[in-house]
């Protein structure tokens, strides 16, 4: 029913938020509209409470139980409060501007159900940079529609525990950007996005030249252990220019080494280096390949590139994550140069803005360490938005998260999340998510999120749309694999009996 009354602002009011008496229980997420004296406000209910004076918890059993039917049979014992969140004003925000009174309504103030006509004036909005990704989920008739321009120049994270939806919302706006046209980069650490159906894929194998490498960054990517420091040291002495600069890398590396071997505190080091050089060498070609000259060359603009990273340690991953993230900005830092100065010397990949998404954020940019991925992840946190270049940040741990680049993030979606500790962290670093919409997180869905910042209006709860081909990061389903195997085998035992029988 629409413009269903349903209660009165009670007690002390805030411009941004009050707490309504209503004639029944309010849903979190769900929108109401306040008649004030400043004009009809934009609601979200971000709590929800029902109250009985009789049926109070200091009582024993007994007398509850007492209590319960003289509570029946008095209608005005129970209460139904919320809080709401404050939004703007009905017009104002039909015409996107979020414009919210310097004076709270006064209680007394009628509360209504919010209508579905201005919902999807505010919510389902038209045009190339909005597409849609789900629809209310307290009003399911009304589009929820994001803005893909602010995506690609503000930054989003999407923040939920596992298997509450993050991939596919990812797969969603990779589907969305693909039909546009537009970059991406994926980062594909899980493998699950390679087998997405979108006409612009582009599956770029992880691949590094050693030369772009200093001497740990490559110890590390051929997994020379962090306390062998012998050997760390000899590689840093081996890894000269000359060595980077030798049309056969890995001879030359290999030479230097053997020399290293004649010194008498070095032999033994030298020597297990050499074997660890010599394995990597004809294990790792695929991705450390001294041939490979333009850093970017495998990946294409106006395509979904997807970086298949499922067979790097997570060691290997962060370094190539890092070296591809400063690439992608000193990229799109030359490509703005030649926009603004008209430099035709300047060359490049990305003429136009790209889209980076990051899985598994928390291990890569996370609090206490230092590592390569970090730094250029937050580089771009920083300064891509001058340059058309985004991130998306994905995680189920964002406690994890480094600050300063969570603390970047112009949107959010987020989704179901248990732990406290991660609500709280979100709603500490960003003032987009409230304490009351955290604490409401555990309840959340598969596939229903909170939409904050930038590139919704306002804060929307969505049921998002599910990318109808399977991820392969879906939950398997062990007890029906078993079943199947099972039946095989059985098959096969029945045939073979048959052909005994004949
Ligand atoms: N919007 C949605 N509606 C319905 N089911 C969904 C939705 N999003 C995800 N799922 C299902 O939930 C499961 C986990 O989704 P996934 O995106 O892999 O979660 P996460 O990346 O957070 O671990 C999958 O089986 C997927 O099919
Ligand atoms: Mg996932």
């Amino acid at each position: 029913m629409e413009n269903e009354l349903l209660g009165i602002v009670a007690g002390e009011s805030f411009p941004h938020q009050v707490g309504v008496i209503s004639t029944r229980a309010l849903e979190v997420g769900e929108y109401v509209e306040i008649k004030s004296r400043s004009g009809a406000l934009l609601g979200i209910v971000d709590s929800s409470a029902i109250r009985s004076r009789i049926i109070s918890p200091e009582k024993d059993f007994e007398t509850i139980f007492e209590a319960k039917r003289v509570s029946a049979k008095n209608p005005r014992d129970i209460s139904y409060f919320a809080s709401v969140r404050i939004l703007g004003l009905v017009d104002r925000l039909a015409l996107g501007v979020s414009q919210i009174p310097a004076t709270p309504p006064h209680p007394g103030c009628e509360v209504f159900r919010a209508s579905e006509e201005s919902l999807r004036k505010i919510f389902t909005k038209q045009g190339r940079e909005w597409v849609p990704v789900g629809s209310l989920a307290r009003m399911n008739n009304v589009q929820v529609s994001v803005n893909i321009n602010k995506l690609a120049s503000r930054h989003l994270g999407i923040l939920a525990a596992t298997g509450s939806g993050k991939s596919n919302l990812l797969a969603h706006i990779a589907k969305k950007v693909s039909e546009l046209n537009g970059t991406m980069v994926i980062f594909d650490y899980h493998g699950e996005y390679t087998d997405l159906s979108l006409q612009t894929k582009n599956v770029v194998p992880p691949k590094i030249s050693p030369r772009f490498l200093d001497s740990s960054e490559f110890a590390d990517l051929i997994d020379i252990r962090e306390s062998a420091d012998l050997q760390r040291d000899i590689l840093a002495q081996c890894m000269t220019q000359h060595v980077k600069e030798s049309d056969d890398f890995w001879k030359a590396l290999k030479e230097e080494i053997k020399s290293k071997m004649d010194e008498t505190k070095y032999k033994g080091s030298a020597a297990r280096l050499l074997e660890i050089v010599e394995r990597a060498e004809k294990k790792m070609g695929a991705i450390l390949d001294p041939s490979f000259e333009e850093p970017l060359k495998m990946m294409k603009p106006n395509r979904i590139n997807i970086v298949d990273m499922l067979e790097l340690t997570e060691r290997q991953a962060n370094i190539l994550l890092g070296y591809y993230l400063e690439e992608l900005l000193e990229d799109r830092k030359r490509a703005t140069r030649m926009t603004w100065q008209g430099n035709s010397d300047e060359r490049y990949t990305f003429a136009s803005p790209v889209i980076c998404a990051v899985e598994e954020a928390h291990t890569f940019i996370p609090v206490d360490q230092h590592t390569r991925a970090k730094r250029a992840a937050a580089k771009v946190a920083r300064e891509g938005r001058k340059f058309g270049l985004s991130l998306i940040i994905i995680s189920q741990r964002p406690s994890r998260i480094d600050q300063d680049v969570l603390s970047q993030m112009g949107s959010m979606a987020v989704m179901k999340i248990i732990q406290p500790a991660d609500q709280n962290y979100i709603s500490n670093v960003s003032e987009m998510l409230s304490r009351e919409l955290a604490n409401y997180l555990p309840s959340l869905n598969i596939g229903e999120s909170i939409l904050l910042g930038q590139w919704v209006s306002i804060p929307a709860l969505v049921k998002l749309q599910k990318v109808d081909e399977k991820l392969t990061g879906s939950d398997i389903n062990a007890v029906e694999k078993w079943h199947e195997e099972e039946k095989r085998m059985q098959i096969a035992v029945d045939k073979t009996s048959d052909l005994i029988v004949d």
